[in-house]
């Protein structure tokens, strides 16, 4: 067997409603979920496409990052390959077995994490929660004792292992979902959204044990909108956008390919709409160009060959519209100029 996790052709369209918001992802509303939402009628009846065309081949072993902003697409596609979701067309195969045709032999080779899903019972304690869910998995009583007491001390839950859950702090709720994914032993583990809600401490916490849980030969699937996590965690990462994977790559490749370019930031006051002037800049290959309302400044995006050749008529322009640089500097490439460079915006605003 080649791949442990492999998608082929996924398509995933959900019926569209009428005007409002977008429905389903439980975060209806959410002002920033514009999706980039494309609807089509094949018989009169609208879909949104959620999943396009999407193919991924992920080998034992592996960290795979899905990158992407919301309603990127990134959820529908985790839950299409834990079998929570029957893709419209496509194909994807879990350690062999098919989603669609072969269920729970692909169940019994995951474990799942969903972001903001509430996966266990917050009137029970840590330690009852893993040893119902254990029941339910069918372990045998010594050997989920063992599993138990291992998860709760790999897990940093031991302290707390007999408190009621309600009780817990988020990075201590997502650390037992993780348990209760972790109880079965499987080989393949899909993380939608590990760290997301978890102050910089519980989340830097919990991609260590992400990396460990590779070490011992899980083979990984996560999703993201944190580039720096992305980059961080990832042996490769595919960047999704609009349902479509825009890009595929290991992060120092996404990164080179980049290599050939600068990317120089300015911040400048005083100054009418640069975009216009700034993409006359000799060299300049690319011009975003973002107004901060809080400094009431604006906040210019240049990728260039040679920032050093561009920087006097840079200066001078802004000068000339009678601004003022509040802030300049060069660095290498990130994943959000990436994906900054692919899409032209931004990965969060
Ligand atoms: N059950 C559903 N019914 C209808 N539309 C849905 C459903 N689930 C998701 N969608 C829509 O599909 C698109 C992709 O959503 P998805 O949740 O996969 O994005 P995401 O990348 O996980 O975003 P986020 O970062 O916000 O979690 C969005 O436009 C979303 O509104
Ligand atoms: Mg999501």
């Amino acid at each position: 067997m080649s791949f442990m996790i492999e998608a082929l052709s996924l398509h995933k369209e959900f019926p569209a409603r009428k005007n409002g918001p977008s429905p389903g992802n439980g975060k209806n509303g959410d002002p920033r979920n514009d999706g980039g939402q494309r609807l089509f009628s094949p018989k009169a009846r609208p879909q949104l496409v959620a999943v396009e065309d999407v193919s991924l081949t992920i080998q034992s072993g592996e960290i795979f990052g899905l990158l992407g902003p919301n309603g990127a697409g990134k959820s529908t596609t985790i839950r299409m390959l834990a079998t929570l979701l029957e893709p419209s067309r496509g194909t994807a195969r879990i350690a062999g077995f098919d989603v669609v045709r072969q269920p729970q032999a692909v169940r019994r080779r995951l474990g799942t994490v969903l972001g903001g899903e509430r996966s266990t019972y917050w009137k029970l304690t840590g330690r009852e929660n893993l040893e119902y869910f254990a029941a339910l998995y069918q372990i045998p009583g010594g050997e989920a004792r063992l599993r138990i007491q291992e998860l709760l001390a790999r897990l940093d839950l031991e302290a707390k292992a007999n408190e009621l859950v309600e009780r817990y702090s988020s990075g201590m709720k997502q650390r037992l979902a993780l348990a209760r994914a972790l109880l079965p032993r499987p080989p393949v583990l899909l993380l939608d959204e590990p760290t997301v809600g978890l102050d910089p401490q519980s989340a830097r916490n919990l991609r260590q044990i992400i990396r460990e849980l590779k070490e011992q030969g899980h083979t990984i699937l996560l999703t993201t909108h944190y580039m720096e996590e992305a980059d961080q965690l990832s042996d490769r990462i595919a960047i999704i956008d609009h349902g479509r994977v825009i890009a595929l790559d290991t992060p120092r490749a996404l990164k080179a390919s980049l290599t050939q370019q600068e990317v120089c930031r300015l911040e400048a006051a005083g100054l009418p709409d640069p975009k216009p002037w700034a993409s006359q800049i000799p060299g300049v290959q690319e011009v975003n160009c973002r107004f901060l309302t809080e400094s009431q400044t604006w906040e210019v995006t240049l990728h260039l060959k040679d920032y050093r050749a561009a920087a006097p008529e840079l200066l001078r322009l802004v000068t000339e519209q009678g601004g003022r640089v509040i802030q300049l500097s060069v660095k290498e490439p990130t994943l959000e100029d990436v994906f900054l460079s692919l899409t032209g915006k931004a990965l969060r605003d």
